[in-house]
């Protein structure tokens, strides 16, 4: 393709979205009115390259207002961040969320991962092709949009002036003949997002922690509307506030890290035995040791709350009902790392938790509990929210950071590890959304207290995400140590009495189990020794109505597309992998079944043998557990479909 990004003018609105998130340019330089003092001073270099990181909200502003990135538009925030157009170029073309093409003022983002699909995603994806067309501009198939508990989900947006992200999920009656062939919608967030009966929270201790506030900001808000009703008034919202969460316990935790000290916080932490809840199980206390002691300054402190992971949506439902926790807790982290500048990346399709975790920022450091001097305790600590774009690999550690400075989000190789030379070349600290809630509870209780819950290696409780096909999908907290069994008996076990004919754990990365494997306790040993994963805390269940084949087609389609393509393995074992899969559901074998179950064997090892990150490294282990588990390319599968 010919790039003219220097020549092309931005139209107005064009300009006017870059220069909301840029300012006014300076000079001429930059893309403003040229001046006498232009041709004899330029004010460029090194200032304006260390804007970059302004790369990806820029972009984000041409999206939203025009609906995609011309090269006028791109050209202009090139001259803006003096970004070389093909970088830029490359950095646009890399996120699912942008267009390079024109588009409709709206599209609708249809959901037809997997937790969709055994919920009505491809009748959804009929329904919009008989009545809207075939898949391209006004609507698109999406992977996995974190929404699962209430599949089929979809996402609309509209560009504009007013732009908007209205998330709708379930996809059904009204809502899905609004979005095909016109009409009135109820958006998902005046469904209220905190009521949904499938929430359930239950450890074998007391309650649940991490998700004990979940639901109050509603319960405060019937009493609210009662008070209002006899005084008049407008009716008060339900969005959570920092009041109530103060009114809730919160910065209790804060209060307690102050009066322990960095050192104190980080012994508490290590104490508790806490383990990494994205996906790795890392040590937290020993992560917050090694950032603290890095000489080289500043630090920073990342939350990762990229969660694209298809079938978990956990970090979404405590980050729109309890915003001011995650921004506790990721004080607190800063604060015992000497980190002074806080960063929380959070996945673009999730606008609820972004607008509500956006407006607590804003009021926390309006409050003093961010800023100069937190609460008065005489140390700085401020949080820069981010918004993905839609790509998966951006919740791997290195690539979220090269997504925040403006590169692609491609990962980078390791050593040196974040906490030594992380994000802009700084000792990082990042931990997942359910990982820093964790330390409010180990603060609160104490870490050897805390350390008594769950089994003496995978102490606490632990966020699962229950989808698919089973009686009541939601979100659940068991102490660590509960049994597959005891958690798909909480959520009513299989729907309609069914037989079950798989659980998919941990996600796309993860593996199936079967009904054999239910006596399993869901621990971090547990799950290694028993050769699958807790990953993201997923258990998707499939009933014996379930087409796996399809289901592991799509599965091998995701990490296609997802993969990066910076290395070899990866980019060429991932297409290789579903084309092989593909040839063996479409009954259609190169040489024999045997010789392309082979094949996908020899796939799957070079590339969790040779591949950069974690990407690459898992992208097999959900087809190798269905074909050595489930016999899935046996020619019958066990209990269902072939
Ligand atoms: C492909 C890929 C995707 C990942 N996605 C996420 C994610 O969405 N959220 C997350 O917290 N960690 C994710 N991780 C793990 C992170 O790289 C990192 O280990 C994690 O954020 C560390 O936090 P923790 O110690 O609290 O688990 C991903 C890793 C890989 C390889
Ligand atoms: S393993 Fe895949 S996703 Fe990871 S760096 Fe290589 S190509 Fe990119
Ligand atoms: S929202 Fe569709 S699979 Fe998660």
């Amino acid at each position: 393709m010919d790039l003219h990004l220097l020549t092309s003018p931005p139209t107005e609105d064009e300009r006017d979205a870059v220069d909301a998130v840029l300012g006014e340019p300076e000079s001429g330089w930059e893309g403003g009115e040229r001046r006498d003092i232009d041709g004899h001073v330029a004010r460029r270099g090194h200032e304006a390259r260390s804007r970059r990181t302004m790369l990806l909200p820029a972009l984000h502003a041409l999206q939203s207002r025009v609906g995609w990135i011309s090269e006028g538009g791109l050209g202009y925030v090139c001259r803006r961040l003096e970004v070389p157009p093909a970088e830029a170029y490359g950095v646009a073309s890399f996120y699912a969320m942008f267009s390079t093409e024109p588009r409709p003022r709206t599209i609708v983002h249809v959901c037809d991962d997997i937790a969709c699909r055994v919920n009505g995603a491809e009748g959804v994806c009929a329904e919009f092709e008989r009545n809207v067309g075939p898949p391209g501009d006004r609507w698109v198939r999406s992977p996995c949009l974190g929404l699962c508990e209430r599949a089929p989900a979809a996402l609309l947006q509209g560009f504009g002036d007013q732009p908007f992200d209205m998330p709708f999920a379930p996809l059904e009656g009204g809502n899905l003949a609004a979005l095909t062939k016109g009409g009135g919608w109820t958006a998902y967030r005046e469904i209220g997002v905190g009521s949904t009966p499938q929430l359930t929270g239950r450890t074998p201790t007391d309650g649940p922690w991490l998700l004990r506030r979940i639901g109050m900001y509603q319960d405060d808000r019937a009493g609210l509307v009662k008070a209002t009703a006899e005084t008049g008034g407008p009716l008060p919202s339900n969005d959570p506030t920092l009041d109530r969460y103060r009114a809730h316990g919160g910065y209790e935790a804060l209060r307690r890290a102050v009066a322990l000290g960095p050192e104190g916080v980080i012994r508490e932490v290590k104490d508790a035995k806490l383990l990494g809840r994205g996906g790795a199980a890392f040590p937290t206390g020993v992560k917050w040791e090694a950032v603290a002691k890095q000489p080289v300054r500043p630090h920073l402190f990342v939350c990762n709350a990229d969660e694209s992971e298809p079938g978990t949506f956990k970090d979404r439902v405590m980050m729109e009902n309890d915003p001011y926790a995650v921004i506790e807790a990721l004080t607190i982290a800063g604060y015992a790392t000497d980190s002074d500048q806080g960063y929380l990346y959070i996945r673009g399709e999730y606008p609820v938790a972004h607008e509500r975790l956006r407006a607590a920022i804003d009021e926390c450091r309006d409050r003093g509990f961010l800023g100069d001097d937190v609460m008065g305790k005489g140390f700085r600590f401020d949080v820069d929210l981010r918004r993905g774009a839609g790509a998966y690999i951006c919740g791997e550690e290195t690539a979220l950071f090269n997504s925040i400075e403006g590169l692609r989000g491609e990962p980078r190789n390791k050593p040196p590890f974040p906490v030594e030379r992380g994000l802009f070349g700084k000792p990082t600290g990042i931990n997942n959304v359910e990982t820093l809630l964790n330390v409010l509870e180990i603060l609160s209780v104490g870490g050897p207290a805390y350390a008594e819950i769950g089994t003496p290696d995978s102490t606490g409780t632990r966020l699962f995400c229950l989808s698919g096909c089973v009686e009541k999908p939601g979100l659940y907290e068991v102490e660590m140590g509960t049994t597959l069994r005891e958690l798909l008996t909480m959520a009513g076990g299989v729907r309609d009495g069914r037989a079950l004919q798989a659980i998919l754990l941990g996600g796309a990365a993860g593996s199936f189990v079967t009904e054999d494997d239910l006596d399993l306790r869901l621990t971090f040993e547990d799950a290694r020794a028993a050769g699958v994963s807790l990953g993201s805390g997923v258990v998707m269940v499939f009933d014996d109505t379930v087409d796996l084949v399809d289901i592991v087609l799509r599965i091998a389609a995701f990490f296609r597309d997802e993969s990066c393509g910076q290395c070899v393995p990866c980019r060429v074992g991932t297409v290789r992998q579903e084309e092989a899969i593909r040839r063996l559901a479409g009954e259609r074998p190169r040489g024999s079944r045997e010789q392309e179950v082979a094949l996908l064997g020899e796939i799957a090892q070079v590339m969790r043998d040779a591949s950069i990150c974690g990407l690459g490294q898992t992208a097999a282990s959900a087809v190798q557990s269905a074909i050595a588990r489930l016999g899935v390319f046996d020619g019958a599968v066990p209990g269902g479909a072939t």
